[in-house]
This record gives C-alpha cells, sequence and structure tokens, in this order.
C-alpha cells in the first residue's frame, strides 16, 4: 500500500536578497514518517522549514499540505490544521511557569475543559520528562530543558506534523537517549520532521533522510544508504 502524502513542497524558494537560501526544494513527507533534514551550516533547514510553517513566506513555489495548498496560510491556519514547530531559538514565555507554557499550547484546542486541560498538561510534560519541574518559572530552566519544554507545547497540539530544529542541542547524553525514546513514541500517531546536527541521533531514529547543501536538495536515501553516499559525504559527513 502506498504512504499517503502528508505534505509536499514543489519548486520552493526562499530568497534573501541575492542570496538564494532554498532553492527549487521538491519534497514529499508519506504520513508516519520519522524524516531527518540534515546539511551543513547555512545549508537553508531552518529557511525551508520556516516556509513550511508560514514562518517566513516563500518567494516562489507551493506548500501542500493533506492535499491543501497551504503556500499562503498564516501561521495559526497551519497550526489548526496540526502543524507544530519548535525552532532553534527558544520561544517559550520565560516569566511564566512550565506548566503554564504547555497549558496554553493545550487550550488552543480544548479550550474551557478545565478537567481535561490539567490532565493533557501533565500528560504532555511527563511525556518529556519536566513533570516534576511544572511549578518552576519557564526562564529559569536549563537551555536543555527549554528544549523539550516547547516539544511539550508542540505535543500539547496533539500535531499531525510535529517539525522540531535542532532538539537536541543543549541535551545531556542520558537526555539524549530519552528524547530518542520519546520520539519514537510520539511516531506512533505523527509525522515527525526533524532538523538536527548529531548524526547517531538521525541514524537511530529517521526512516528517511534528506539532505540539503546550498539550498538545495543533493540526496535522500535510508540512513544506510545516505551514510555511503560519496556527495553526502564531502558536502558533510567529513568524509
Ligand atoms: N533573515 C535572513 N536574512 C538574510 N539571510 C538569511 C536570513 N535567514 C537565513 N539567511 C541565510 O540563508 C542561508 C540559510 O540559512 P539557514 O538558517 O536556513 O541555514 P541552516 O541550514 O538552518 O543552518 P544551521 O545549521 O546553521 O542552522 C544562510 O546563508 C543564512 O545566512
Ligand atoms: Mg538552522
Amino acid at each position: 500500500m502506498a504512504a499517503v502524502t502528508l505534505l509536499s513542497t514543489r519548486d520552493l524558494c526562499r530568497h534573501f536578497g541575492g542570496l538564494r537560501a532554498v532553492r527549487d526544494v521538491d519534497f514529499d513527507l508519506p504520513q508516519g514518517e520519522i524524516r531527518a533534514l540534515i546539511g551543513p551550516n547555512g545549508a537553508g533547514k531552518t529557511t525551508f522549514v520556516s516556509m513550511l510553517c508560514g514562518r517566513i513566506p516563500a518567494s516562489s513555489g507551493t506548500i501542500t499540505f493533506q492535499g491543501q495548498d497551504v503556500t499562503h496560510l498564516p501561521a495559526h491556519k497551519r497550526i489548526s490544521l496540526g502543524m507544530a514547530y519548535t525552532f532553534q531559538i527558544t520561544s517559550i514565555f520565560g516569566n511564566l511557569t512550565v506548566y503554564e507554557n504547555v497549558a496554553l499550547a493545550v487550550q488552543h484546542r480544548l479550550g474551557r475543559d478545565h478537567a481535561a486541560l490539567k490532565r493533557e498538561t501533565l500528560g504532555a510534560l511527563a511525556r518529556v520528562g519536566l513533570k516534576a519541574r511544572a511549578e518552576q518559572v519557564a526562564g529559569d530552566l536549563a537551555y536543555g530543558h527549554q528544549r523539550l519544554l516547547e516539544i511539550a507545547m508542540g505535543l500539547g497540539q496533539e500535531p499531525k506534523l510535529l517539525i522540531l530544529d535542532e532538539p537536541t542541542q543543549g541535551l545531556s547524553d542520558g537526555e539524549i537517549e530519552e528524547f530518542i525514546a520519546l520520539i519514537r513514541e510520539v511516531s506512533a500517531n505523527t509525522t515527525v520532521l526533524l532538523i538536527e546536527h548529531n548524526i547517531p541521533v538521525v541514524m537511530a531514529l529517521a526512516d528517511t533522510i534528506t539532505v540539503l547543501n546550498f539550498g538545495r536538495i543533493i540526496a535522500e536515501g535510508t540512513p544506510a544508504e545516505i551514510r555511503a553516499n560519496m556527495h553526502v559525504q564531502e558536502a558533510y559527513l567529513g568524509g
């Protein structure tokens, strides 16, 4: 049975003045996959996913999500269609507690059902291992824990697609192990698009890897195929 395509792009481009940060990208993400997006610094990874979720507009090309053209939809509409994302730069509310941050994300979906709000908020915090820190002020958390909090905020939306931009940056080895287990569990119900520089994490999690270099896709395949790909080794994996 052919997998259903959850998200695709055609000829997607983004220029910053004369700089072509993303060029003519045709990308297809089947539902249920864990997809890793890798590539050297400045390859265009963050720019690409920023267009997917509507954080920045595309210069040209199209983005389709669940069969619907979302290229020109504002970010909040894409969130209500089922996209969630966390970015390289943390976007938590530093003066609110850990609990309140996640409750805000859950509230969008559940409205005023207080019992469900509490249950699902604590549930999302438990999944990322932050339940014991629920009453802490979010801005006081270590950077790695702030990244986990962002993931909990994403999960609180029960998204169809979860986009994570360098989620393991700042995590300890033990926390990275927990993150890998978390993403495996999340992927039972959610398609995951993961930008990640930590190659062992990529190899452990990804069904398919897409490699970006100078704004273009230069390779796509299974972890074993990507490991064996000479072009990728030259561009990125350092031979
Ligand atoms: N707002 C912006 N204005 C101008 N140039 C930008 C802007 N955002 C990104 N760029 C440039 O676009 C290119 C791609 O950047 P991008 O952040 O997408 O790379 P990346 O693959 O996410 O890199 P990293 O691995 O370092 O996060 C880079 O040359 C970057 O300097
Ligand atoms: Mg980036």
